[in-house]
C-alpha cells in the first residue's frame, strides 16, 4: 500500500469519509502543503498526529473540503430558477420539497428561499440544507456573512432580507426559518425521496468519476418525476439520459 493509501484508510476508520472517491492529484496537493506547513513529511508522520490531535483534525477537515460559497452565485443561473423553473414545479405542486446537498456555509439554501419567496410566501418556504462539515452547518446556522458574499445579490432582496451588522451582513430569521440544516455525506448516507428540486453545486468536481457516477443515481431516484436538478456552472452531466435526466436548461435537469 502506498502512503496515500494507507492515510484513505486510517482517514475512513476514523471519519467515515473516503478519500478515494475524490480526485486524487488534487486531494493530494491539497493535503501535502498543509501537513508541509505543520512540519509532517509524509502521510503517515500526518496520520499518526491526527490520531492525537483534535485541532489538527480540524484543520484537515477544513482543508478537504473547501467551503466557499457566496449568495445568488452565477446570478444568471438563478434568474432562470425564478422566472422558469419554480413557475413550472409551483404548477405541479403548491408546496415544493427541497433540497439543498453540500449547503456549505448557508448562501446557497438561503438563496433558493429568496427566489422562492418571490412566488411563495416564507410561511410555504422550506429547504432541506445538508453538509458533510459540521463547522460550515454551525456558521450557516449563525447567518452573518462579510459584504463580499453578497456582491451578486440584487439590491431589492439585500435591503429586504438582510441587515448590515458593521461591515457584516445578517439574514433575518424569517429567512433563516425557512431552512433546516443536516449533517450528510454524500458517498455514505441514505438520499430521501421525492425532492421536486434538488440543488447541488460546486462539489461534484472534487470527486472521482466513479464517485459521481454513483450520486447523479441517487439523486435521479430521489427526485420524483417532473423534478429538477440543479448543478453548478462547470458541472454539466455528460450524457444524462443514462440517468434518467433531460436537460430542461443549461445546468438543469428534469427527471423524466
Ligand atoms: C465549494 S462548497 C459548495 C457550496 C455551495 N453548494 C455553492 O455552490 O456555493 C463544497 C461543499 O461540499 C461539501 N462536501 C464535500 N464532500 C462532501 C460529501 N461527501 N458529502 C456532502 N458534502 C460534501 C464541503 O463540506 C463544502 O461545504
Amino acid at each position: 500500500m502506498s502512503d496515500y493509501e494507507q492515510f484513505i484508510a486510517g482517514i475512513n476508520k476514523k471519519t467515515g469519509i473516503n478519500l478515494a472517491l475524490y480526485k486524487e492529484a488534487q486531494m493530494k496537493r491539497r493535503l501535502t502543503s498543509l501537513y508541509e506547513k505543520k512540519g509532517y513529511r509524509n502521510f503517515v508522520e500526518f496520520m499518526q498526529a491526527l490520531e492525537k490531535d483534535r485541532d489538527l483534525m480540524n484543520e484537515f477537515l477544513d482543508r478537504m473540503t473547501i467551503n466557499v460559497s457566496e449568495f445568488y452565485r452565477n446570478g444568471k443561473r438563478w434568474e432562470v430558477l425564478q422566472n422558469k423553473i419554480f413557475p413550472q414545479l409551483l404548477q405541479a405542486n403548491k408546496r415544493l420539497k427541497i433540497w439543498s446537498a453540500a449547503c456549505s456555509t448557508g448562501e446557497e439554501p438561503y438563496t433558493i428561499s429568496m427566489v422562492l419567496s418571490h412566488h411563495l410566501p416564507l410561511s410555504q418556504v422550506q429547504v432541506l440544507a445538508t453538509d458533510l462539515d459540521k463547522n460550515v452547518i454551525q456558521k450557516a446556522k449563525l447567518g452573518l456573512y462579510p459584504e463580499r458574499s453578497l456582491a451578486e445579490v440584487p439590491t431589492d432582496v439585500k435591503s429586504k432580507y438582510f441587515i448590515q451588522e458593521g461591515s457584516f451582513y445578517k439574514v433575518k430569521d424569517e429567512i433563516k426559518r425557512t431552512v433546516n440544516y443536516k449533517e450528510h455525506n454524500l458517498l455514505n448516507d441514505q438520499y430521501d425521496s421525492n425532492y421536486d428540486l434538488i440543488v447541488c453545486r460546486n462539489v461534484m468536481i472534487y470527486f472521482t468519476e466513479e464517485a459521481k457516477d454513483q450520486i447523479y443515481h441517487s439523486f435521479s431516484k430521489a427526485l420524483r418525476p417532473g423534478g429538477i436538478l440543479f448543478v453548478g456552472s462547470t458541472e454539466q452531466i455528460f450524457n444524462p439520459a443514462q440517468y434518467g435526466f433531460e436537460i430542461e436548461d443549461t445546468f438543469f435537469y428534469r427527471k423524466k
